[in-house]
């Protein structure tokens, strides 16, 4: 058994590695690993601790993904809700779709019994408003919300609150690749913007014949290239994980106009190798790893992308 997540996954891993030591489907065990996650107000990129759009509302994305079935569910930009993970297995669970966005996840969410939850930190809104107030005149400060949010959308971006996630891969008990993805997404984002988080094939993929891949950073890149359905398909054609990760990197090197940031990939073949690998990350990239070799998860460094 195998649990591979990014550094943020601290307040959930542990519940994971239990769960999936007690022989548990790794969906089931990751999903309640990512509550405490989305619950931890000190995680400030998923759940009650990340940050909202640029209205001050929060929206959260989440996606699961059983490697087996290839059965997929997501949820974006849904409101008053803290458990978007459990939500978007629901989804895969209980209905014939894949993805609910906003009010219809919203309405899906109070229909099966998740209670509505007060989902804005008072830091978080502190924070927003503070940078509201530093890039509007006084006159526009004066109008909001009623005012032309486009441009503000390059403007509003701030390097120090990445697009950051969560995201667990695991192979369970039945040798199944499992991946679950949550998230808040890009801090003061246009409402209604979807990452990649929970975007199957951008933000996160599995296949438990060949591997699986998930995504942290910016969606606005991983969601053009296809990255994690890449890295997937390309060990599927026969590539290692180093290659084929490789060539998701190269991809997402190839693309020279649009938003470009940081983006970090994290991977786990069938053989039971992984990888994490930080691209155009100016701080160092850290992990979370556990197998059955292990006595203790251990929080590791990845490898910074070097051409
Ligand atoms: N990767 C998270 C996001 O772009 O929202």
């Amino acid at each position: 058994m195998i649990l591979l997540a990014n550094s943020e996954a601290w307040p959930g891993f542990s519940k994971s590695v239990e769960l999936l030591k007690a022989g548990r489907h790794g969906i089931d065990a990751m999903v309640a690993g990512i509550s405490e996650v989305e619950r931890e107000v000190k995680v400030r990129s998923v759940g009650f601790g990340g940050w909202p759009n640029m209205l001050g509302r929060m929206e959260f994305d989440a996606g699961v993904m059983d490697g087996t079935t290839r059965e997929v569910g997501s949820v974006g930009a849904v409101p008053d809700t803290i458990p978007v993970a459990a939500l978007a297995h629901e989804v895969m669970k209980r209905l014939p779709h894949v993805m609910l966005t906003g009010d219809g996840a919203r309405r899906f969410a109070t229909e099966i019994g998740f209670g509505v939850d007060e989902t804005l930190y008072e830091d978080s809104k502190r924070v927003w408003w503070q940078r509201l107030e530093k890039e509007l005149s006084p006159e526009e400060l004066a109008k909001f919300p009623d005012i032309a949010l486009a441009p503000l959308s390059r403007t509003i971006t701030d390097p120090e609150r990445v697009r950051d996630t969560t995201v667990f891969l695991s192979k369970d008990s039945l040798g199944g690749l499992n991946v679950v993805t949550s998230t808040s997404g890009w801090a003061w984002k246009y409402p209604g913007r979807l990452g990649d988080s929970p975007i199957p094939g951008a933000g996160f993929y599995a296949d438990s014949r060949f591997g699986a891949a998930a995504c942290t950073h910016t969606g606005e890149m991983t969601m053009r290239c296809g990255t994690a359905r890449t890295i997937v398909l390309a060990m599927r054609l026969g590539h290692s994980l180093e290659q084929a990760i490789a060539l998701a990197i190269d991809e997402l090197r190839e693309l020279k106009d649009g938003f470009l940031a940081g983006v970090v990939i994290h991977a786990l073949d069938a053989k039971g190798n992984h990888k994490v690998v930080s691209l155009n990350c100016e701080e160092q990239i850290k992990y979370w790893f556990w197998d059955t070799d292990l006595p203790e998860p251990e929080h590791r460094f990845a490898e910074p992308f070097t051409s």
